[in-house]
């Protein structure tokens, strides 16, 4: 079986909590793709050539401590303007999107670019304000000393510049469906995934 749910969206607005989520409860494979940009901005930021670098990666790179801070956020975002860099990484995304058992992918482009033949798309938002506040809580509890402000601002550098880049920017493919988790809690976002899911799987059973 072959099922791939498209999970997209900005920063901290909570795709990475559902597409785990969703992953558990469908048993699906999860990826999170923006640990590989993460990886590719966190070796560039060592001095290695971005392109060599994408090229280069291994799934050991993803299991770096440093990936998860804001600094790497940035490095990510930079690199993943490059478009050589991107061509890099179709193609695992491509046959980890396509596995056996489905998949859950989320990222940015996932939905438009990796996978536009997905059988779900989720585009994932959230206010800025909420965004901030959740990365702020997540940051606080692993120690970090960034603001709420502080926060919002690099959330906001970051989605500026992943929706106005020429390579696969950031945005909603024209069949996704569309989920503010602003007012929702996690239960409830993740509820309305998994329905969405079911209710594809059951078309594609008729
Ligand atoms: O999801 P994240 O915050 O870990 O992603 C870090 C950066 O990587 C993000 O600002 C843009 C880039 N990215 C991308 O361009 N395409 C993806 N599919 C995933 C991430």
């Amino acid at each position: 079986m072959r099922f791939t749910v498209a999970i997209d969206g900005p920063a901290a607005a909570g795709k990475g909590t559902i597409s785990r989520a969703v992953a558990a409860h469908f048993r699906f494979a999860h990826l999170d793709t923006g640990l590989l940009y993460r990886a590719v901005g966190a070796k560039v930021a060592e001095g290695a050539d971005p392109v060599a670098a994408a090229e280069g990666l291994d799934l050991s790179d993803l299991a770096r401590g440093d990936l998860r801070s804001a600094e790497a956020g940035q490095a990510a975002s930079r690199v993943a303007a490059l478009p050589e860099v991107r061509a890099a990484l179709v193609a695992f995304q491509r046959s980890f999107a396509r596995r056996e058992g489905g998949a859950v992918l989320d990222g940015r482009d996932i939905g438009t670019v990796i996978c536009p033949e997905a059988e779900v798309k989720l585009f994932v938002t959230a206010s800025d304000a909420e965004r901030a506040r959740r990365r702020w809580l997540e940051l606080a509890a692993r120690g970090g000393a960034q603001s709420e402000a502080e926060i919002l601002a690099d959330l906001r550098e970051r989605d500026r510049r992943d929706r106005e880049r020429e390579a696969a920017p950031l945005r909603p493919a024209p069949d996704a469906l569309l989920l503010d988790t602003t007012e929702l809690t996690i239960d409830a976002a993740v509820n309305k995934a998994i329905e969405a899911i079911e209710l594809r799987q059951a078309q594609g059973r008729e």
